[in-house]
């Protein structure tokens, strides 16, 4: 259970878990897409679906266990761009893998967790080693998302560590101790 001046086992396991998985998702990503680095989609796809698992039961706590209560005298307006910025990070952490299967799913490349197939690859007929989209127009709209979203996750990102650092070297009250499991002198 979190608490104002300690936080859950559970809530610094799951934050600290999804922050890295994250990172190295949207590191992988950028870098697969830039430099064609295909030997890197199947595992970028694979890890991406399992994720999702985690990811669930990281905004399932969260909605059950409620906000964490605000350490130090954040204004109303800090407090307000804090929430928002907590909604956008646990609702993008859902979107990124929900799109990419959107994506990998309706082009025809399909997807499946490490080998194990979750949707078929549609191989074309006519032209063996390319592939049938089951929907094109899904297909796009849903790549679309996927990228910027991404980009837009990472301006999100930033600006969250941006604040967490500034609550710990302007601030200086706890906030960040606390996500690493310190237990918060009362103030
Ligand atoms: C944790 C979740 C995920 C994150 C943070 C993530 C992030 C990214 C990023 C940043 C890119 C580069 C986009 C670009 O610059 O065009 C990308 C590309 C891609 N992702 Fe994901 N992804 C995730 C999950 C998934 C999943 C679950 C799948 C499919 C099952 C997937 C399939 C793809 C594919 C196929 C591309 C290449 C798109 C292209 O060639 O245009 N991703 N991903
Ligand atoms: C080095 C990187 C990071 C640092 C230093 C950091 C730090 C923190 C801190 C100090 C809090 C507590 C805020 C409070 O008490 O009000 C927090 C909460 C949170 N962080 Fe991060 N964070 C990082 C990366 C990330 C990433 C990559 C994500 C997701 C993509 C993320 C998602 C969240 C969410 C959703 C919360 C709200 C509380 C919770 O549900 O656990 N963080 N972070």
């Amino acid at each position: 259970m979190d608490k104002k001046l300690s936080l859950s086992y559970t809530t610094i396991a799951l934050h600290w878990l999804c922050a890295l998985a994250m990172l190295a998702m949207l590191g992988v990503g950028l870098y697969m897409v830039r430099f064609e680095a295909w030997s890197f989609y199947p595992w970028h796809k694979s890890a991406g679906v399992i994720l999702l698992a985690l990811m669930l039961a990281r905004a399932a706590w969260r909605i059950r266990q409620g906000w964490l209560p605000a350490l130090g005298a954040a204004s109303r307006i800090e407090q307000g761009v804090a929430k928002a910025v907590h909604w956008m990070l646990i609702i993008g952490t859902l979107a990124m893998p929900v799109t990419g299967m959107l994506f990998s799913g309706a082009s025809g490349h399909g997807f499946g967790i490490f080998g194990i197939p979750v949707v078929h690859e549609q191989h074309d007929p006519v032209h063996p080693g390319q592939v049938i989209p089951y929907s094109a127009a899904w297909a796009e709209a849903a790549q679309l998302m996927h990228a910027w979203l991404g980009y837009f996750l990472i301006a999100v990102i930033t600006l969250h560590i941006a604040g967490a650092l500034k609550h710990h070297a302007v601030a200086r009250d706890g906030t960040l101790r606390r996500m690493v499991g310190a237990h918060i002198q009362s103030r």
